[in-house]
């Protein structure tokens, strides 16, 4: 089979297509034909050799798939061989097979395309975590989404306009049009204006009652300066860090030195809570990851997550497929087909 190998950190010259043995299912798993395999910013932040999380190198990247059930192990029932599905993978996904354990595995439903398919796990888990476990996000309240044309961003908007909440998004300027027909209610441009003061404009001067922010570093201050008092702050990522070689390192290094630090006090005067988020520090609790993804599953079949593919990129064009998100050009999701 063919797979994509970060054969060490760089640029994206560090991408390759290369042969490797076919895998094989051990007792409890499957082998999956890959027919998708979603692309993170993870994958990005890994090739940079920004993410800690990430498996050493060479490494095959890759949390989510869609394809067909091709093989099982002893333990499972055959009769799903030759099922369509979607997987949640512990990297090794942006490959032509990938073996995953059964009970990481969702049925697709015929409503969604492989490439669909694979938009889901990280993008909406990610969001509904954020949005209902942890945010607790309420129908008569408001939420500013950062980098809302996202993938991630995407995924809150659907379960925000679900919730009913009043939705403020940041996102490049051509995103906003998109955005609006996908229901944002205030887009507001962060890449050439101060967000802040228009939020607070926006707001009456109260702020919002949840910000989600995958910026990291000096953001994650200026995100808390917009919580409405009862307000939540979500932290979930360090794009500020992005960038290759050395740049990267220093970012990271600045990001880190610029992070808040929240006193009890201010925190309990303010009525104001903090939390943070990593889903791949939550393979430990599968039960909890999956009733998120039941709800989120519900959510498809009732027609209200609507994974928005952006573009497909063959395996040997995914060093274009980094380059066009790194460019911050995607709109939702950037999909890997073999
Ligand atoms: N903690 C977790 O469990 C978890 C899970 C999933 C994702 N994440 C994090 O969530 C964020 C979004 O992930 P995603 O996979 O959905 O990616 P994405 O949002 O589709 O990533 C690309 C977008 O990020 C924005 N962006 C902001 N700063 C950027 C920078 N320095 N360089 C390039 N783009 C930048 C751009 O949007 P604009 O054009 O609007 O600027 C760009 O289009 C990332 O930080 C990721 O690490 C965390």
């Amino acid at each position: 089979m063919r797979q994509i190998v970060t054969t060490k950190n760089g640029g994206i010259d560090v991408l390759q297509v290369q042969d490797a043995p076919d895998p094989q299912a051990g007792a409890s798993e499957v082998v999956v034909a890959v027919k998708a395999a979603g692309l993170n910013f993870a994958d990005i932040l890994a090739r940079q050799g920004l993410y800690p999380d990430g498996p050493k190198k060479p490494c095959v990247m890759g949390y989510e798939v869609a394809g067909i059930v091709e093989a099982v192990g002893a333990e499972v029932d055959p009769a799903i061989v030759g099922l369509p599905v979607i997987a949640m993978t512990r990297f090794r996904g942006q490959a032509e097979k990938v073996v995953v354990a059964e009970r990481q595995l969702i049925e697709k439903p015929q409503s969604l395309s492989f490439e669909q398919g694979a938009a889901i796990p990280v993008n909406y888990i990610t969001a509904y975590a954020l949005l209902v476990a942890m945010g607790g996000l309420q129908k008569e309240e408001s939420v500013l989404i950062h980098n809302a044309g996202g993938g991630v961003g995407l995924a809150a908007l659907d379960i925000a306009k679900k919730i009913g909440a009043t939705t403020y998004g940041t996102a490049s300027p051509s995103k906003h049009e998109f955005l609006r027909a996908r229901g944002l209610d205030h887009p507001i441009n962060y890449r050439t204006q101060d967000w802040l003061p228009i939020l607070k404009e926006l707001t009456n001067d109260r702020g919002v009652e949840l910000v989600i922010d995958p910026i990291g570093g000096a953001h994650w201050k200026k995100s808390y300066a917009a919580l409405r008092h009862t307000g939540r702050l979500g932290m979930f990522g360090v794009s500020a860090a992005s960038a290759n070689g050395f740049a990267g390192k220093i970012k990271l290094i600045k990001a880190a030195l610029q992070m808040p630090r929240f006193h009890p006090l201010g925190l309990l005067n303010k009525n104001r809570g903090v939390f943070g988020l990593n889903l791949g520090h939550m393979w430990h609790e599968p039960e909890k990851v999956m009733e998120w993804v039941a709800a989120v599953m519900a959510g498809v079949s009732e027609g209200w997550i609507r994974p928005h593919v952006d573009r497909a990129f063959p395996f040997a064009q995914v060093g274009d497929a980094h380059s066009y998100m790194e460019a911050r050009k995607n709109i939702g999701k950037v999909i890997l087909v073999p």
